[in-house]
């Protein structure tokens, strides 16, 4: 593994450690439009041993939970899995069992799932090659693959991964539909579906969740006001009568992708 890679999971570890408990009640993560869809597209059946990729406060894995026979809760942070084991017990899922795992060295046998999910995390691996192949790896013959991000479209990407770096700074690189779906093909799987949501964000939401300092903030907003063309078209940035940054919010574009590996 190479240091750019062991750097990314230390500031994932760090910035996820620390803001772990802001998961579990984030509007987005917990109720966001793509877990319905991701559910919908994935159509599970009651006999499945499903996988969550990076589960954070668990809401995807709850969401299939009713659905399937077991779910593994995974996610590299320890302190993740903790606020995830706890939610799951306040919700009575006793379907999920929870694994530290790193997407992109998946502790899991071949072919051991019927269904992998990863939503809203890709965008923190360094290798998404590697996340894939190893999905690809762990899945059944026949099983699917379900993957949410936030995609970003070519000309908007470099002010947009820029500027969520700096909120963020584990935040790597969101990439496009037709990236993903390029890496996703090249694993071998075959797309079954891909579609693509707005997402309205708070701004005040968005770096409380991160925990960022004053300073950042006031940066990230004036940023935000100066985006150029492109990024502001992707954005949609609104900010309010006054423009500060509790009356101020954007929008990001979520991809819901559903792949399936050959059944032969
Ligand atoms: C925004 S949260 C995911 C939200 C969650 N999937 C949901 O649907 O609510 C991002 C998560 O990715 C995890 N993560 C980042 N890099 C990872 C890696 N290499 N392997 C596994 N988990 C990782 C973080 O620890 C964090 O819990």
């Amino acid at each position: 593994m190479t240091d750019r890679n062991e750097n990314t999971k230390d500031l994932v570890r760090r910035q996820f450690g620390a803001n772990a408990a802001n998961y579990a009640t984030s509007i987005v993560h917990a109720k966001g439009a793509s877990l319905d869809r991701l559910v919908s597209l994935m159509a599970p059946e009651p006999g499945w041993d499903l996988l969550d990729i990076a589960t954070a406060a668990g809401h995807t894995a709850f969401a299939f939970a009713p659905h399937v026979a077991t779910v593994v809760a995974s996610d590299l942070v320890d302190e993740m899995l903790e606020v995830a084991r706890t939610q799951a017990a306040e919700r009575g899922h006793d379907n999920v069992s929870f694994e530290r795992a790193d997407a992109e060295a998946l502790p899991f046998g071949d072919g051991s799932f019927d269904a992998v999910t990863c939503r809203i995390a890709p965008h923190h691996f360094n290798t998404p090659e590697r996340f894939v192949a190893e999905v690809a790896r762990v899945l059944r013959p026949g099983g699917r693959f379900g993957l949410v991000d936030n995609m970003v479209n070519d000309e908007a990407e470099r002010f947009v991964n820029d500027w969520e770096r700096k909120r963020d700074p584990s935040h790597v690189k969101a990439l496009s539909v037709e990236r993903w779906t390029a890496l996703v093909e090249q694993a071998g799987l075959s797309m079954v579906a891909a579609e693509t949501l707005a997402k309205r964000m708070r701004f005040q939401d968005w770096v409380e969740n991160m925990s960022v300092p004053p300073d950042v903030r006031i940066e990230l907003l004036a940023e935000l006001k100066d985006a150029p063309e492109a990024a502001a078209t992707y954005l949609r940035p609104e900010f309010g009568p006054t423009g500060a940054q509790s009356s101020t919010a954007f929008h990001l574009t979520e991809g819901v992708l559903v792949a399936q590996k050959p059944t032969g």
